[in-house]
């Protein structure tokens, strides 16, 4: 369906948990905290129930995050129950990559069409502080499974001041050997991230010019989200960069978004939208959540507001919301 804006609304993002295994330092704080309370957080049944409804007001995508999504036990059966509903045609996820190791061809039986895995660098005892614990080597096991049972993949990394800049044409560099898209996001200032120093996506793109020479505008289709991809000659993947605050993609926007305690969230930087679990809770009809669904998408914001004043500025981590 369109909003009042007059852009499709296609696609959107299902946080089933706001729990991760991992504590990466722009998106949690190291300790203290609080998890949504297990009540609060919607059933399989009710985050099935939802993307039906959403399937039929024309979502045809459909991506499964989290916190990290792998951290809720039963993901992957969630995953393969939305792959039939009628109307989605893709179901991705974005995934720290770690739970998924010696996991990937059982996530591909479910019906998982494509993975973007988030990573910030290859250094093992950079990967470790950044992520406060976490072991590379089995991130790049996940990606060397979903490359060998032909998954499309992505890399997700953010570009963080200080932290790790340096290694980032090393992870770039991933994308000459393999078919992969490595893209570099902003770091928006939700959060853990606002105490950081983003590096914006001009600098990265004449960071990897100079490392690999010119790039040419990659134009295939690598997915339904805001990234712009480039390749450097010889490279069997391509390089994307993902530019919320210095080229804001909102005009252009396709998404709502799902948390996991149920809120129907229209922007990543607004608070408005549909407390969708009272509604299933109260026993409401198809056709009321239906009428509430489309009604809440019409009045999608224009702009995420990130470098304005807004009134209802979001103030969950990035966990709460799901990227
Ligand atoms: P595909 O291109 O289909 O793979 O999807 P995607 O790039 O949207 O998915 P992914 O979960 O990998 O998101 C990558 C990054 O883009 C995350 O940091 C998101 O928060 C960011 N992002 C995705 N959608 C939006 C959006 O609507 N607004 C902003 N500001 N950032 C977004
Ligand atoms: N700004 C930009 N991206 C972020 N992510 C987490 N926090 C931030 C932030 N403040 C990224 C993760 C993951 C994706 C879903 O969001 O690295 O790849
Ligand atoms: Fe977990 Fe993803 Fe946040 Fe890292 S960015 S702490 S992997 S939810």
């Amino acid at each position: 369906m369109r909003d009042l804006c007059g852009r499709e609304i296609d696609y959107v993002r299902v946080s089933i948990t706001d729990r991760c295994n991992l504590r990466c330092v722009y998106c949690m704080p190291e300790k203290g905290v609080a998890s949504m309370r297990h009540g609060d957080v919607l059933t399989y049944e009710e985050i099935v129930r939802t993307v039906r409804a959403l399937a039929s007001l024309g979502i045809r995508h459909v991506r499964v995050t989290g916190g990290e999504p792998m951290a809720r036990r039963g993901c992957l059966d969630l995953v393969e129950r939305i792959h039939v509903i009628p109307g989605i045609e893709t179901v991705s996820m974005t995934t720290n990559g770690l739970l998924l190791a010696g996991r990937v061809a059982w996530a591909r039986e479910a019906g998982l069409d494509a993975l973007n895995i988030s990573l910030d660098t290859l250094d093992p005892d950079a990967y470790r502080r950044i992520t406060r614990g976490g072991d590379v080597a089995q991130v790049l096991q996940t990606m060397d499974e979903a490359l060998s049972l032909g998954m499309r993949v992505k890399v997700n990394a953010v570009p963080v001041r200080g932290l790790n800049e340096d290694g980032l044409t090393a992870l770039a560099a991933l994308a000459r050997e393999h078919p992969i898209q490595v893209r570099f996001i902003e770091l928006m200032p939700l959060g853990c991230g606002a105490a950081l120093e983003p590096i914006p996506s001009d600098e990265i793109v004449s960071r990897m010019t100079s490392a690999f020479g010119p790039m040419q505008p990659d134009a295939q289709c690598h997915g339904f989200g805001p990234a712009q991809y480039f390749r450097p000659e010889g490279f069997a993947g391509s390089i994307g960069v993902i530019s919320p605050m210095s080229h804001a993609f909102c005009g252009r926007c396709n998404r709502v978004r799902l948390t996991a305690d149920g809120f129907l969230k229209l922007c990543l930087n607004h608070t408005a939208g549909l407390d969708v679990r009272s509604l299933l809770r109260s026993g409401a009809e198809d056709s009321a959540l239906l009428d509430a669904l489309r009604e809440a998408i019409l009045r999608k914001p224009l702009s995420h507001g990130f470098t304005e004043a807004i009134g209802d500025r979001e103030s969950r981590r990035m966990n709460q919301i799901g990227g």
